[in-house]
């Protein structure tokens, strides 16, 4: 039999999602501005569309981002040594990964972090099969109030790996707070190696949030359906519409909900008025400049190492020291 590793539970954790699934909600649909938080995206249904998302045409940052780490995997992995941990932030089903998990010949611990733990348990038999040598310490967390790690790797040298551009799923000011709370987690001789997506025309970055295909807006309206399922809502979802622009001012593209008629919807108990045409936004992506970025990682105590692009200036891999 093969030795797949328990799942690893930090405390005050994934427990109170469903409460604050529920808080967030109402507080999300109290405001001026409707909003709902980004991170329930992420159900079995929204994961699954997800993952459609990045094979999409016109979505060009998961495809572009593997091509750029297969570009610098073996330099990036050059300085792994025997003991370092590999702790991947939000690992999902770790694809991405493997394209650094191939070439790295020390004999490291890789660390999933997932909130997920169905994810976190079908990356971990999958890894098995490929890389049976591999020690994984999969743990189920959600990455944003990660603090510290378990007592045993602690005092370990750790590289930390946060791809897909999440960090553009936050405001710059938050996402300050969390680069830094990686390096808490990560150490002062910890790494991290980080992908971010660059500010390019505005026609690439909307069609890359408003597919023809209509899986972008499945996946935004797919947070209505949630509601409507955990939490007891009536948003009829015929009635809403994904809009997707960016924002040059701010520098990110805004996903939003738009309600097409005046209407009435109940969650939890209580009822909120949209009026016709008024969004609940959803989600933001931020996009950052080579240089932009770099300040935010100086700004959060990192020091930015190298730094690789695609030839068509589409996206960023960062390393940080
Ligand atoms: N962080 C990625 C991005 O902003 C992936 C992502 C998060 C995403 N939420 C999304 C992609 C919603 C499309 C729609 O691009």
């Amino acid at each position: 039999m093969r030795y797949v590793p328990t799942l690893e539970r930090l405390p005050a954790d994934v427990s109170k999602v469903d409460s604050e699934f529920s808080i967030s909600v109402i507080e999300g649909l109290s405001r001026a501005q409707k909003e709902l938080p980004c991170r329930y995206f992420y159900d079995a249904r929204g994961s699954a569309l997800f993952e459609e998302i990045t094979r999409l045409p016109e979505y060009y940052p998961t495809r572009t981002e593997a091509q750029i780490l297969r570009g610098c995997a073996s330099d990036l992995v050059e300085d792994f040594r025997d003991g370092d941990l590999f702790i991947e932030f939000g690992s999902g089903s770790s694809l991405k990964t493997q394209i650094l998990l191939d070439r790295v010949a020390a004999r490291i611990v890789y660390v999933p972090v997932d909130v997920s733990e169905t994810a976190l348990a079908d990356a971990v038999m999958r890894l098995a099969v490929r890389y049976p040598g591999l020690e994984v310490r999969p743990l189920v967390a959600d990455f944003s109030r990660l603090t510290a790690l378990p007592r045993d790797l602690a005092s370990r040298r750790a590289v930390g790996f946060f791809p897909g551009s999440t960090i553009g799923n936050l405001a710059p000011r938050e996402a300050e707070i969390l680069l830094s709370s990686f390096r808490r987690v990560l150490g002062k001789d910890g790494r991290l190696i980080i992908g971010v997506d660059l500010k390019k025309d505005q026609q690439t970055l909307t069609r890359a949030y408003d597919d023809a295909a209509g899986v972008t807006a499945a996946f935004n309206m797919n947070l209505l359906s949630r509601i409507n399922r955990e939490l007891g809502g009536t948003f009829d979802e015929r009635a809403f519409v994904h809009k997707a622009i960016y924002n040059s001012e701010q520098g990110r593209i805004e996903m939003h909900l738009v309600s097409e008629r005046e209407q009435d919807v109940r969650v939890c108990g209580r009822i909120f008025h949209f009026r016709k045409g008024e969004s609940i936004h959803t989600e933001n992506s931020y996009k950052y400049k080579v240089a932009e970025f770099r300040d935010l990682a100086t700004r959060a105590g990192w020091q930015a190492e190298r730094v690789w692009t695609d030839a068509n200036n589409l996206f960023s891999v960062h390393e940080l020291a």
